[in-house]
């Protein structure tokens, strides 16, 4: 089989075309949401992949398991866009996807899992190249683990790719990178992109990050122009991330929520309630499936059982009735007046712990959701509409308290 990649600038996005020949060591790409960061470094990995032998990448993020909702869907989806099929063999039980011409190997790893990381190998040759998704997440300790890795023989030359939006302007890649870069400056190539760059991108998507000019100005500047920012006002202070001590039979009571999306995720949360306290335990977090596909994956993942009370976002009656006639029970949300508000208060009250492993999405989401800004950056009382689908499930969830009569405190 041939692989013709002459046609490569009908399928990369301009302002990512050099970085497709770049060698530098380091390949720092910061940029605002949607600019399209992800897919274009994923498909060079599958591109050097198959037409360098020598190269063995490792697809990383701080925590392993928010890779199944990221990296490992996207390599997939790249692979098939390509009809890539038999080129790749993908081994899931150890996470590697190996080219089955030359050899070379993927292996995703988490940085929770550093044994997994220091015995890293492959089937021919050394780690060559890192690409490190939501790179912010990483402290600098990590990064100079990853960077130890990259020495010795190889026939290839050694790239450590870091994917980012500048969500914050104290971090470490910002003095390492771009203030301070030392005689390490040649090595690395600084890459910045906004949606702008990304003629691939949905048009909702865009409006959407466009409409945050009007939302939150620390968002706009972040997310839509990719200029380093710092999230304040944050809206939950009260959040324990540790694996659920609990088996689902030991709750006092459990909760379920659902929001509806295609282009956005389709969240399923649900929280168990032990001694006041509120443990987020399993989720389905999920894109670009219709009703039927998201019901066919939570059968098969046990996610949400027919006979849970599950409140679901109203504005998709349509999806509601799907999910009715597949069996659920699942209910519109009520929604009155000041509702977000006051589930947002409930969510607060108490410790929420949220199981990292469990709930990837929604830890995804938590450590950026904030209050809108006035002008001064003083917190209004509504949150910023923006990555909060597995939130919004949670909101729904604790809509079914309201309804067992517990007074809001606010
Ligand atoms: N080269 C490309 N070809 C086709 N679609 C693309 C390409 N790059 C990006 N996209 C589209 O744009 C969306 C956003 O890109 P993504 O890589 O996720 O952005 P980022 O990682 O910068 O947030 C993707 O989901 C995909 O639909
Ligand atoms: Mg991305």
């Amino acid at each position: 089989m041939t692989v013709d990649f002459s046609t490569l600038p009908a399928w990369v996005n301009k302002a990512f075309y050099p970085l497709w020949f770049d060698r530098n060591r380091f390949i720092v790409c910061k940029g605002g949401a949607g600019s399209g960061k992800s897919m274009d470094a994923h498909r060079r990995v599958l591109y050097r992949m198959i037409a360098e032998p020598g190269h063995n990448y490792a697809i990383v993020r701080k925590v392993g398991r928010t890779l199944s909702i990221s990296c490992i869907p996207l390599i997939r989806q790249c692979i098939s866009d390509w009809n890539l099929g038999p080129l790749f063999a993908e081994n899931k039980s150890n996470q590697t996807v190996t080219c089955t011409t030359n050899g070379n190997q993927i292996k995703f790893l988490g940085l929770d899992d550093i044994e997994k990381v220091k015995s890293i190998t492959f089937e021919r040759g050394p780690l060559t190249d890192v690409l490190i998704e939501e790179a912010t997440e990483i402290t600098e300790q990590d990064f100079n683990q990853l960077n130890l890795r990259l020495r010795g023989q190889s026939k290839v030359p050694f790239q450590i790719t870091l994917l980012f939006n500048p969500v914050s302007d104290t971090h470490w890649m910002k003095r390492r990178f771009f203030d301070n870069p030392g005689e390490k400056r040649d090595k690395i190539t600084l890459h910045e992109s906004t949606y702008l760059d990304n003629r691939f991108l949905d048009p909702e998507y865009k409006e959407e990050l466009e409409a945050l000019k009007y939302e939150d100005r620390t968002y706009y500047e972040i997310y839509c122009l990719g200029k380093w920012g710092s999230i304040g006002n944050l809206v939950f202070r009260n959040v324990v991330y540790q694996r659920c001590p609990y088996t689902s039979n030991e709750f006092d009571q459990i909760i379920a929520g659902q929001d509806f999306g295609y282009n956005h995720r389709n969240a399923i949360e649900l929280i168990g309630l032990k001694d006041g306290d509120k443990y987020s335990f399993r989720e389905l977090y999920v894109r670009h499936l219709v009703n039927s596909e998201i019901i066919a994956e939570n059968e098969a993942r046990h996610i949400l059982s027919k006979k849970q009370r599950c409140i679901a976002d109203s504005a998709e009656p349509k999806s509601i009735k799907d999910w009715q006639q597949a069996g659920y029970t699942m209910i519109a949300a009520k929604k009155g007046p000041d509702s977000v508000k006051a589930q947002i208060a409930e969510l607060n009250r108490g410790t929420w712990y949220v199981d990292p492993v469990a709930c990837p999405g929604l830890v995804s989401e938590i450590a950026t959701y904030k209050w809108r800004e006035d002008r001064d950056g003083n917190p209004l009382d509504e949150p910023v509409k923006f990555r909060d689908d597995a939130i919004a499930a949670c909101r729904y969830a604790v809509e079914e308290l309201d309804m067992k009569k517990t007074a809001w405190v606010l």
